[in-house]
Order: structure tokens, then C-alpha cells, then sequence
């Protein structure tokens, strides 16, 4: 059994700035030491975009700062807020692809973890967060299968690739999902995404494969079903989530940790009758 940690939009801003009333930064280290505290035998944490709220250099400084004592393995993951030429400008240390994307493997057993860059761009425009998997970063996929014979393949992105029932985040989803949809077709070993993007925790199956979505460390995406806006937002409680990956499963819990309780003794059997 392996066990990972992923947390996603945190929306780091920078000079105190907050996003309906949540304080960004607050809310990740909360996410943070709420994580350690109740899963130090994680062996690692991915952290899947939306970094950032504007992209600015120093909202990524934030983001280093952050995380530069945490004990767990941490793989950074670009989101439509971000802006890669601050984040390699700010990491300097993580080696991006030869075609300068922010794709990485992880190796668990026989579970291989293949985090894509989803981010649109440059040129980046404003109010522009649909995403993208260009040719470079679907070869790089296409040569990291070829190395996964044998094995239980999980992609992580920041953007789904498919609709979600949501039309306001529908319209911003990964833009050519059909392209990334192909490969997956042929690759039987690839399972399970897991996206972020939307802050709401959903899951379901399409074109063969599993998929979760977790919420964000900060501000929630409301239940609008009937609402084209995708800025909506409420501050339902924060999360993160927790996959396990047992011989036979792929498990996908959700920790809701700003009210999050401990088990504080027996329940059934101390109920009256
Ligand atoms: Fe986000
Ligand atoms: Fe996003």
C-alpha cells in the first residue's frame, strides 16, 4: 500500500490580499500542517496547480517559502493562474521538460504517477483559463508509457478533460481532450486522473477511466448547475485529499480538515437503545 497526499488550488496572493474574505496563504498552511499532523507516513505530496492566484513572482515566493520545511517529498503542478516563466524563475532547482513544460514521474511499486502541464501559453491572456496539452507535453507521455509495461498508470492535471456537469467550468476545461483521449486508448495501463480546477470534490468514469477531483485548500466552487459564471465561489470548508494504492485499488478520500474531528471513543455501541 502506497500513500499520497494531494492538495490543489491554493491561490496564493500576495500583501495579505484575500479572496472573498479567506486568506489563502492561512488556509494552505492549515491544509499543510493538518496533513502532517494526521499523515506523516504519506510518501509524498502533489500539488496540482493554481499555485498561484495571479502568477506573480512573489505569490510563487510564497509558495517556496511554504513549503521549505515540509518533511514530505512535494511535486509541484501548474494551473491556468499560474505563469511558468515566474515559476522556473522562482524554482530555478526543478527540471522542467526539454520543451520547458513542468511534467513529472513518480515511481511507487508498480504504480507509476505521471503529472501533466495543463497551463495554457505564453502568450498568456487575461480572463483566458482554458487548458492545454500541446504536442511536446503528449509526447512526453507517450515516452514515459513506453516505459510502463507492467504497470498501473495514474495522470494528474490540473484541468479535467471532460465535461463535469458544470457549465461554467466546462467551458474551461482542457481544450483538446480528444488528443489526450487517443492515447489513453491505447494504453489499458493508464486507470485513473485525478484533476483539480473545479474546488469541488467529484468523481466518476469516463472513456474508460476513473477519475477524482478535489476541492481547494481556500475557496469552493458553489452547486450551479444552471450558472455559465466559472469565478463563482463560496467558502464551503477547504480540503485535501488522500490516495491510497493498494494491490487491487486506487482509493481516493477527501479530508475536509477545517472541520475535521478525531475519533474520541466508542460511537455504536454507546448508543442508547
Ligand atoms: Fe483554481
Ligand atoms: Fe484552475
Amino acid at each position: 500500500m502506497h500513500k499520497i497526499l494531494a492538495i490543489t488550488d491554493i491561490h496564493l496572493r500576495s500583501a495579505g490580499r484575500k479572496i472573498i474574505g479567506l486568506d489563502p496563504l492561512a488556509q494552505f498552511q492549515k491544509a499543510l500542517a493538518h496533513a502532517l499532523e494526521i499523515h506523516p507516513d504519506a510518501q509524498h505530496l502533489i500539488i496540482m496547480g493554481d499555485l498561484t492566484h495571479s502568477g506573480h513572482p512573489e505569490e510563487f515566493q510564497m509558495v517556496k517559502d511554504a513549503i521549505a520545511q515540509y518533511p514530505i517529498p512535494i511535486t509541484l503542478m501548474l494551473g491556468n493562474h499560474d505563469r511558468r516563466d515566474n515559476f522556473t524563475s522562482t524554482f530555478p532547482e526543478i527540471t522542467m521538460t526539454s520543451s520547458g513544460h513542468l511534467q513529472t514521474r513518480i515511481d511507487l511499486g508498480d504504480d507509476v504517477l505521471l503529472c501533466l502541464d495543463t497551463l495554457d501559453g505564453p502568450p498568456y491572456p487575461q480572463y483566458h483559463h482554458v487548458g492545454n496539452l500541446c504536442p511536446e507535453r503528449l509526447d512526453w507521455l507517450c515516452e514515459q508509457l513506453k516505459t510502463c509495461a507492467g504497470k498501473r498508470v495514474s495522470l494528474f492535471m490540473h484541468h479535467p478533460p471532460h465535461n463535469i456537469g458544470l457549465p461554467g467550468m466546462d467551458c474551461i476545461k482542457l481544450k483538446n481532450s480528444d488528443d489526450l483521449f487517443a492515447i489513453t486508448a491505447k494504453h489499458p495501463e493508464i486507470r485513473h486522473f485525478f484533476a483539480g480546477h473545479v474546488h469541488r470534490t467529484i468523481s466518476g468514469h469516463t472513456h474508460g477511466l476513473g477519475f477524482s477531483m478535489f476541492k481547494s485548500t481556500c475557496h469552493q466552487m458553489p452547486m450551479a448547475m444552471e450558472s455559465n459564471d466559472p469565478s463563482l465561489s463560496v467558502a464551503e470548508p477547504a480540503a485535501y485529499g488522500i490516495i491510497l494504492f493498494d494491490t487491487h485499488s486506487i482509493i481516493a478520500h477527501t479530508e475536509d480538515f477545517e472541520i475535521a474531528q478525531q475519533a474520541s471513543g466508542p460511537a455504536l455501541d454507546a448508543l442508547p437503545d
